[in-house]
C-alpha cells in the first residue's frame, strides 16, 4: 500500500475570536454563503461530543430503510458531510453538502452558534446539538489530536489539558460552545439540545425524544435496528462509520472509536452545569 505524504500539522490562530485552524477557514466566505434548505437537519457538536454516533443514528433513522446500498458504500462522512472542513485535494465538505442527493441533507459541523451560516436561521431548520462532559471531551480530543493529522500537535497530557481550560482549541473553548447553543435553545425552537451521558444511559429513550423532535415514528423493527447498529461495538466494527477509510486518520496511533464511555462517578448529565 502506497503511503500518502502527510501534510505538516496545522497551527492555531485567532479568527473572529475564536481559536481556529486553516482547515475550517480556508473557505470561509463559500461556507457562510451556505445555502440551508427549510428541510436540512444540521447536527453541531464540539469535537469529540458524540457527533458520529448522532450523525449515525440519524441516517439509519431517515435512510436505514430507504437506501440500504448507501449503508455499505458510501462512508458516513459523506452521508453526513462536515461543512466547514477544507483540506487540499478534498472536497470541501460546502461542496460534499451541496451535492448531497438524499432529502433531508444530514449536516455536521462544530461551529460555535455564532458563526453559523445565516441560511440555516433564516430557512428555520432543525438543529440537533450534542454536549459531553469537559472532562472526558478533553480526554477524546486529546487522543484525536494524537491520532489526526488535520489536527493541531497536541503535545503531553498536561500540556494538552492546560490548553483545552484556556481554549486553545480549534474552534475554540468548551464552555462557550456548550453554552453558547444552550443559550440560543432558549429563543430558537427548532434545536433539540442533548447528551453524550443520556445516550450512555438509555439510548432508546433518547433516540425517542430524537423522533418525536424529527416527527418520525420508526416501526418496533426499525427502532431495534437503529438502538443495535449505533451501538459502540457495532459501529467500531462498521468501515462506513469508523474513519477507517479517512487517511489524515492514524488508527494504529489510537482508533478513531476509542472507549465510547462516560468517566465513572461523572454526574448523569452535564445539563446543571450550565443552566
Ligand atoms: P472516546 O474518544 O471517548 O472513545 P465525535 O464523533 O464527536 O468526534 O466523538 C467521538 C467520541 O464519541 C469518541 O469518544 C467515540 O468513541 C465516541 N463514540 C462514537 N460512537 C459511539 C457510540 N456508538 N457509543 C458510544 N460512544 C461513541
Amino acid at each position: 500500500q502506497m503511503k500518502m505524504q502527510l501534510p505538516p500539522r496545522p497551527t492555531l490562530f485567532d479568527f473572529h475570536g475564536v481559536s481556529m485552524t486553516r482547515c475550517f477557514t480556508d473557505n470561509w466566505d463559500n461556507v457562510q454563503n451556505f445555502q440551508a434548505r427549510p428541510d436540512d437537519i444540521l447536527i453541531a457538536t464540539y469535537p469529540k461530543g458524540g457527533t458520529t454516533w448522532v450523525s449515525y443514528i440519524l441516517d439509519q433513522l431517515y435512510f436505514g430503510k430507504m437506501c440500504p446500498e448507501r449503508q455499505t458504500s458510501v462512508p458516513l462522512h459523506e452521508r453526513v458531510p462536515f461543512l466547514e472542513i477544507c483540506i487540499p485535494s478534498l472536497p470541501t465538505g460546502k461542496d460534499l453538502a451541496d451535492q448531497l442527493p438524499t432529502t433531508p441533507r444530514l449536516i455536521k459541523t462544530h461551529l460555535p452558534v455564532q458563526l453559523v451560516p445565516k441560511s440555516f436561521w433564516e430557512q428555520n431548520c432543525r438543529i440537533v446539538y450534542v454536549a459531553r462532559n469537559a472532562k472526558d471531551s478533553a480526554v477524546s480530543y486529546f487522543h484525536f489530536g494524537r491520532m489526526n493529522h488535520v489536527q493541531p500537535e497536541p503535545g503531553d497530557w498536561s500540556t494538552f489539558l492546560q490548553n483545552f481550560i484556556e481554549g486553545k482549541m480549534v474552534f475554540g473553548p468548551w464552555y462557550d460552545h456548550v453554552n453558547g447553543w444552550w443559550k440560543k435553545k432558549q429563543a430558537y425552537s427548532n434545536l433539540h439540545y442533548m447528551f453524550y451521558e443520556d445516550l450512555i444511559e438509555d439510548s432508546g429513550r433518547e433516540i425517542d425524544k430524537l423522533c418525536s423532535f424529527l416527527g418520525l415514528s420508526p416501526s418496533p423493527e426499525e427502532r431495534e435496528k437503529v438502538i443495535t447498529g449505533s451501538k459502540f461495538d457495532n459501529m467500531k466494527q462498521n468501515k462506513m462509520a469508523n474513519f477507517s477509510s479517512v487517511p489524515m486518520m492514524d488508527q494504529k496511533v489510537s482508533p478513531f472509536m476509542r472507549k465510547g464511555k462516560v468517566k465513572k462517578g461523572k454526574m448523569k448529565s452535564t445539563q446543571t452545569l450550565y443552566q
